[in-house]
């Protein structure tokens, strides 16, 4: 057994040799069956803010994408409007789920180049988009299943969104924000050994290092298990953990999600608060469902994680998860799969320090996730 942990922290040697500085997470773009309904959801449930849209009214004919913000967070609802094309196909394999993880970066023709030049797969070569309010230039590749990451280059617009995008807005209806900041790291399930690969892939095309390896003797329970890397670009503002299942007893968690996803793609996207007790107090009143660990979890939580700022009994109510590293603590907590197979799901976190990933949680949670596999007939 191993873990291994490594400062997350640039200094200026590394800065200086980051061939692909990102400015962080620009979007992220689901594509759905639905848009409409999907950004009344992340409007109603998660506090999200109408913010754009693009469609047949602004000249675009084969899709509709609705854009919804909350702080720094953005996401992008895109439903395809034919019953074929690559969006109908995307959406009849996997159901509604994350196709692209765009990042912000200062030069989106020099991210292109650089990592295509390092073995990427183009997903799109780069193009200026224009409008009345500027340029964006977006560039991209693929990366595992059918998930790609777009590059985009902004800083010379000041349109809402993007060119081919109207400002959207209800006046009628504006729910409360949440608390919700912006995406702290978004996780891949790729296949049965296939994670070193694509942790290559991260290292080698991207210029990314593995901060944390979690292997199966820390992410097992007595039935299944997973082994795990996180990987972070030079300044740490973008981090991708890697899961890959591993042999147990019963189905691991990843080999589930593998299955009713059809092939590799995001698992999870966790989102950053600073008030996570006020945060899951509002999702859980707008309807998200959370995972429940057993009560018990809380009689030696203190003596496990040491002293914290917050009252046990909101996070007990909650089902709120908390775990120390050597720089801090963090409280977590995961929310069920948010369509109707056990995909996606949402983690809110609350990072007071800590720079990792909630290793001491992962036995509660894992067993947690199996009950709910089990409900499904899955384990
Ligand atoms: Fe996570």
């Amino acid at each position: 057994m191993s873990t291994s942990i490594m400062p997350t922290t640039t200094n200026d040697a590394v800065a200086a040799t980051d061939f692909l500085p990102l400015l962080g997470t620009d979007y992220v773009e689901f594509y759905v069956g639905n848009a409409k309904q999907a950004a009344h959801f992340y409007m109603t449930a998660f506090g999200f803010q109408a913010l754009a849209y693009a469609g047949p009214e602004t000249g675009v004919k084969d899709r509709a994408s609705y854009v919804v913000r909350q702080q720094k967070l953005t996401f992008v609802l895109t439903t395809p409007l034919q019953p074929t094309g690559y969006i109908a196909e995307h959406v009849a394999a996997h159901a509604d789920g994350v196709k692209v993880l765009a990042l912000a970066v200062s030069d989106a023709e020099d991210a292109w180049q650089q990592t295509t030049t390092r073995g990427a797969t183009s997903y799109l070569a780069p193009q200026h988009l224009t409008d009345a309010n500027g340029e964006v230039v977006l560039s991209g590749i693929c990366t595992y299943g059918e998930t790609v990451h777009l590059f985009v280059e902004r800083k010379n617009y000041t349109g809402v969104f993007m060119p081919g995008f109207r400002a959207w807005s209800n006046p009628h209806f504006a729910p409360l924000p949440t608390g919700l900041l912006y995406v702290d790291h978004c996780v891949g399930n790729v296949g049965w050994n296939q994670m070193n690969k694509w942790v290559a892939f991260y290292e080698e095309v991207m210029g990314f290092r593995n901060i944390l390896t979690f292997d199966d003797n820390d992410i097992s329970t007595e039935y299944s298990a997973l082994m795990s890397k996180v990987m972070s670009n030079g300044n740490g503002y973008v981090k991708f953990p890697i899961n890959e299942p591993a042999e147990g007893k019963k189905k691991s968690q990843v080999e589930e999600y593998l299955e009713f996803w059809g092939g590799e793609g995001v698992q999870h996207v966790a989102l950053a608060t600073a008030d996570i007790v006020r945060t899951v107090t509002d999702l859980r009143s707008r309807g998200v469902q959370f995972l429940q660990v057993p009560t018990t979890y809380y009689d030696d939580l203190l003596a496990r994680v040491g002293k914290i700022d917050e009252d046990l009994e909101p996070l007990k109510a909650l089902g709120i998860l908390v775990d120390r590293d050597h720089e801090g603590y963090l409280l977590q907590i995961f929310t069920k799969p948010v369509q109707d197979r056990p995909t996606l799901f949402f983690e809110i976190i609350q990072r007071k320090g800590a720079q990792s990933f909630g290793k001491g949680n992962f036995k509660a949670l894992f067993e947690a996730i199996e009950r709910e596999q089990e409900a499904r007939g899955n384990l």
